[in-house]
């Protein structure tokens, strides 16, 4: 797929690794529509400083609200390329979890995503078209702290796969990458990569741009579907306990 004059649909692209796909695909001549939550200012000055400013536009929902992302959905118009890379990340033990945080990364990571790759698959105008899903290395097995959030990545990992062999006749494509340790949460910046990297083999973080690049690679890749890219310098390698 040539990004020239598609439209692409970045979830939480107003910041981190989010933006950096933003540019990406700007810099692929792609328009492009930057859904944003909480850091819609953010949003703005990114998008000022994208080539052919006014080709791009910003879109708010929060996800955490049953509907926001269906009702995003029909404000964005047509899509070609969806990127759901908006998530909500609260480490815990699933014994300790509670409810309501439970079914929030559900709305947040499983729902919202869902209920867009099936808005997008019902544009039935659309002659080709690709989802890239943002995941997490945690899909390989249940991590000590992993909890409901890496639960809902790997229930998201599956619907990737099943809308891929659903949709393939119709040259709509789904594929997903499931990053390793990228940029430290917010909040957590001193300790967690720290933690982190001694159960990596390459001992060091991704380089977003090599997330990027793996992210243009399977939305433009017209052979790739079905695909769960690990992209975690082998972090999933690690048999958990
Ligand atoms: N960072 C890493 O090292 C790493 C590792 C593994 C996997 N990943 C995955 O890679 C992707 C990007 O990572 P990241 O660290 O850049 O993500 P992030 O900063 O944790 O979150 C990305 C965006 O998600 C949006 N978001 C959160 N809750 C939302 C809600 N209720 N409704 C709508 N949007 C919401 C936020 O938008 P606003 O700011 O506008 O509110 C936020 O900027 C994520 O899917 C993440 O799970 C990242």
């Amino acid at each position: 797929m040539n990004f020239t004059g598609k439209r692409v649909l970045v979830t939480g692209g107003a910041r981190r690794i989010g933006a950096a796909i933003v540019r990406e695909f700007a810099q692929a001549d792609a328009e492009v529509i930057v859904h944003c939550r909480a850091s819609c200012k953010d949003a703005e000055t990114l998008v000022a400083s994208l080539p052919h400013r006014e080709r791009h536009q910003i879109l708010v929902a929060d996800f955490a609200r049953p509907g926001a992302a269906a009702e995003l959905f029909r404000q964005a118009g047509r899509v070609d390329v969806l990127i759901n890379n908006a998530s909500l990340y609260h480490r815990s033990r699933l014994a300790e979890g509670d409810e309501a945080d439970d079914r929030e990364h559900f709305e947040v990571n499983f729902w919202s995503p869902l209920a867009l790759m099936r808005l997008f698959a019902a544009q039935t105008s659309l002659a080709e078209g690709a989802v890239v899903n943002l995941l997490d290395q945690e899909l390989g097995g249940p991590s000590p702290s992993g909890g409901v959030y890496a639960i809902s990545r790997r229930a998201l990992a599956d619907a990737t796969r099943a809308m891929a062999r659903e949709l393939g006749a119709r040259n709509l494509r789904f594929n997903a990458v499931a990053p390793g340790p990228v940029l430290p949460p917010v909040g957590l910046e001193s300790s967690r990569m720290v933690k982190t990297l001694p159960s990596v083999p390459l001992h060091r973080p991704v380089k977003v741009k090599d997330l990027v690049d793996a992210v243009l690679f399977l939305a433009g890749n017209d052979s790739a579907t079905g695909e769960i890219m690990y992209l975690d310098g082998g972090q999933h390698l690690f048999i958990r306990e």
